[in-house]
């Protein structure tokens, strides 16, 4: 049975377990209906950490939509699909490679799992201020140097970028090199064509997609997916690792709606709304090139994506007009653009919102935009696994240049550090410090 009917058939037992609240809203009336599926692994459900019934025909559903070898539920969101993949793949010492616009969670997994880092640059493009997609050539150059257990790679970007995961991943397989790809972004890239194809369709041996960022699922809903191609490793590795870091009390309303929300997506209307979620952008982007709006654009973009700037105004005054004058949030902005996440929920009405602010947004025509900097090679003095619990001092900003950094400097979003514990400060750094900076001693 689907989880999603096993919490709708009313059990016949008084259950004296946990949770107390008996399914009833005691204290928060607004939550009713999701105490309502709030249960425990009690008898006749399943079990998250060794899933025998719902749970495991569930995934195994899932699995098949995807056409991956395995997909793990994870009620703890990307972050925690990531620690348990890496934690599977990476012993202490191993070398591992990581393009260096990951999520900070990533910078968690090293800690955990003992591994050495090399960072790896994706290409950068100073006229948005944003990554986009990592070099082939650059890569296979930087795979001869050592042997890596693993490339960790985020792709789509925040902003859409795909990169071409199926010559990355033919380049791991030949050096013998796991890629795991942070697909946390590209949860809908499995039900259209429209978007760039799926990490593992293409090869790679494991993602992550986060269900809750443009999938329409909950917060904290998420997968890990395992692909046929995986190659020396058991599957029962990955559960344990996910045991390691996983609650013992999974959501069953989270539990639901991961299964809610793909079997949505591949659904005809799923599908549908998608397509036309790409269609109504489409229009919209056609629309506003009339008022100065450009749009970023390139062959490899998920077009769900609309990453914007207008001519005369930067993107921080973007930002702050759009939230001031017109009540309206961007997910992330830099100094030249603005980025306005779309998914499954958007409707034409708030892309229509969207569109009538931007045509009125004021402008100033004498204003330039500046190319944005790259961050600098990371100089990485100490390993993660090094840094963590260390001793620190404070230092005046201007004697800080290339001691090694106690702390992690990650505007969020994206939540890409520019800096992290170990690494050696340089000066491109210094506009983001504050006075007192924290270096390990
Ligand atoms: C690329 C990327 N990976 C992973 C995560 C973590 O996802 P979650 O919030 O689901 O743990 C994020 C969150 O912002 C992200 O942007």
């Amino acid at each position: 049975m689907s989880i999603i009917k096993l919490l709708s058939k009313k059990t016949d037992k008084t259950i004296f377990t946990t949770p107390s609240h008996n399914q009833k809203a005691y204290f928060s009336q607004n939550l009713e209906s999701f105490y309502k599926n709030d249960f425990s692994e009690i008898e006749g459900f399943d079990n998250l950490s060794d899933p025998k019934n719902s749970i495991m025909m569930a995934q195994a559903r899932v699995s098949e939509m995807l056409h991956t070898k395995q997909t793990f539920f994870i009620t703890q969101g990307a972050t925690t699909a990531l620690l348990a993949a890496m934690k599977a793949i990476i012993k202490p010492t191993d070398r591992v490679l990581v393009a260096r616009n990951c999520h900070k969670s990533i910078f968690s997994g090293l800690i955990l799992t003992a591994g050495v880092v090399d960072w790896f640059m994706p290409e950068f493009n100073p006229e948005w201020g944003i990554y986009t997609v990592i070099d082939e050539k650059k890569l296979e150059k930087t795979l001869e140097l050592n042997d890596y257990k693993a490339f960790i790679m985020t792709s789509p970007t925040y902003e859409g970028v795909n990169s071409n995961i199926e010559k990355i991943a033919n380049l791991c397989y030949d050096h013998n090199t796991y890629l795991i790809v942070d697909e946390a972004h590209g949860s809908l890239h499995y039900f259209s064509s429209d978007l760039g194809k799926s990490a593992i369709s293409q090869g790679a041996d494991i993602s992550v997609n986060s269900l809750h960022k443009t999938a329409g699922a909950l917060n904290q809903c998420a997968i890990l997916n395992i692909s046929h191609k995986i190659k020396n490793i058991d599957i029962s590795t990955f559960q344990k690792s996910i045991n390691l870091f996983h609650t013992t009390s999974p959501s069953y309303p989270l539990l639901s709606n991961i299964e809610a929300c793909i079997n949505y997506l591949d659904s005809k209307e799923g599908r549908a709304e998608i397509a036309n979620l790409i269609n109504e952008i489409e229009k919209m982007k056609h629309e506003l090139k009339n008022f100065g709006v450009e749009f970023f654009d390139t062959a490899n973009l998920d077009k769900t994506k609309i990453l914007l700037r207008k001519k005369g105004v930067s993107g921080f005054d973007l930002s702050d007009s759009m939230y001031d004058d017109f009540n309206i949030e961007d997910e992330l902005n830099n100094s030249i653009c603005a980025l306005y996440l779309t998914g499954i929920g958007t409707t034409k009405a708030k892309l229509d919102k969207l569109k009538n602010a931007l045509k009125k947004l004021p402008i100033n025509p004498s204003y330039e935009f500046q190319e944005a900097e790259s961050q600098p090679h990371p100089l990485v003095k100490l390993q993660p696994i090094e840094t963590f619990n260390r001793n620190f001092a404070y230092v005046n900003k201007e004697e800080c240049l290339l001691k090694v950094s106690n702390k992690m400097l990650i505007p969020y979003p994206p939540g890409i550090g520019i800096l992290y514990p170990g690494e050696a400060i340089q000066k491109w750094h210094l506009d983001y410090l504050n006075n007192d900076v924290e270096v390990i001693v």
